[in-house]
C-alpha cells in the first residue's frame, strides 16, 4: 500500500539515493512526538528551544527584531519575561496580536530595559551598522548576561544544500503544498537557470557574514560556543498554508536536513552563537 503522503520525502528515494547515509531509510523516525499545528511551528519551537536552553527560567530576555513575535510568545508562555524590538510597523502590530510586548524602534536607538539575556533572532545579519548594534548589547545586559545570536552563513551556503533543498521544493510533497508566487524566494530558486548562483545574487549584498558578525561580538563579549544547525527549511514557512499536514512537511525537512548535515554530506547553512558579558562582576 502507497504510504500517506507527507509521512515521507519521496524525493529521497528518488533523488537523494546517493548521498543517504547507511541505515537512514524511515525519515518518519526522525520526526519527535509532538506534532505542529502550523510550519511556522517547527522553526519558532527549534529558536525558542536555543533560547530556553540558555537563559535561566523565568529570566528577562530583549528580543531584537522579533518580527511577528512567534519567539517572544512562545518564550513567554515557558515562563519569560520578553520584551521584543521590531523596526517594521506591521510585524509590531502581528507581534501585538500575540500580546507580546514590543518597543517600536530601530536597534540600537531604542531605550528597553536591562535584561538577563539579549537575543538576536536572524535579525543581526541585516542591521546595518553592526559594531553599534553589538556595543549596544552591553547598556541591556545585566551582569553575567547572556548574547544569544540565531542566523546563518550565506555566503557559506555549499551547492550541495542548495541543490538537496531544490529536490525537497519539487518533491511530491512540496509540488502539493507549495504555492508559488513571483515575489518568493523558493520560486526563484525553483525557476532559476542556475539556483546557486541565485542564491548567491539574492545574498550577497548589504548583509553581514558570520564571519563579521562573530568577530564583532568576540570584541566585547566571550563566545562559549558555535552552532551549525538547519536553516534551509526555514524557507518553506511563508510558501506553505497553515495546516498539520504542511507544518508535518516542514517538520520532516527539518529532520532531514539536520540527518545530513550530520552525516556530513553537506555543511549546515545555520549558525548560532552563545556569548556571555564575563568582564563584569555581579
Ligand atoms: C528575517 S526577520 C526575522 C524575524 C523573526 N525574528 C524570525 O526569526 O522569524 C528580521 C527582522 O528584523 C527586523 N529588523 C531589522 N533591522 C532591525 C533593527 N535595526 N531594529 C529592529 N528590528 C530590525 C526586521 O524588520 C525583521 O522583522
Amino acid at each position: 500500500m502507497e504510504p500517506p503522503a507527507l509521512h515521507r520525502i519521496e524525493h529521497i528515494a528518488a533523488t537523494h539515493n546517493a548521498i543517504r547515509p547507511k541505515g537512514h531509510c524511515d525519515l518518519s523516525r526522525n520526526v519527535s512526538v509532538t506534532i505542529p499545528n502550523n510550519p511556522i511551528d517547527v522553526p519558532t519551537a527549534a529558536t525558542a528551544a536555543f533560547i530556553a536552553s540558555n537563559v535561566p527560567i523565568a529570566g528577562t530576555i530583549v528580543e531584537i527584531g522579533c518580527g511577528s513575535g512567534h519567539v517572544a510568545a512562545e518564550l513567554s508562555k515557558r515562563g519569560y519575561a520578553v520584551a521584543g524590538v521590531e523596526s517594521d510597523r506591521e510585524a509590531v502590530s502581528r507581534a501585538r496580536e500575540l500580546d507580546v510586548n514590543v518597543i517600536e524602534g530601530s536597534w540600537p536607538d531604542v531605550d528597553v530595559e536591562r535584561a538577563n539575556a539579549v537575543v538576536f533572532t536572524r535579525s543581526l545579519h541585516h542591521i546595518s551598522r553592526l559594531p553599534e548594534a553589538i556595543a549596544g548589547v552591553r547598556d541591556v545586559l545585566l551582569p553575567r548576561g547572556t548574547v544569544l545570536v540565531e542566523d546563518f552563513a550565506f555566503d557559506e551556503a555549499s551547492s550541495d544544500a542548495i541543490n538537496w533543498f531544490l529536490t525537497v521544493v519539487e518533491s511530491r510533497q512540496g509540488r502539493a503544498l507549495i504555492s508559488h508566487s513571483a515575489g518568493s524566494f523558493v520560486t526563484q530558486l525553483h525557476t532559476a537557470d542556475d539556483p546557486v548562483s541565485a542564491w548567491h545574487q539574492d545574498h550577497d549584498h548589504d548583509l553581514h557574514t558570520f564571519a563579521e558578525m562573530t568577530h564583532e561580538i568576540g570584541k566585547f563579549f566571550a563566545i562559549r560556543d558555535t552552532q551549525h544547525v538547519p536553516y534551509l527549511y526555514r524557507y518553506l514557512v511563508p510558501v506553505l498554508p497553515e495546516t498539520p499536514e504542511a507544518a508535518v512537511f516542514v517538520r520532516e525537512v527539518y529532520d532531514e536536513e539536520s540527518q545530513f548535515g550530520k552525516s556530513g554530506e553537506f555543511s549546515l547553512t545555520g549558525r548560532r552563537i552563545v556569548a556571555v558579558d564575563d568582564t563584569r562582576s555581579v
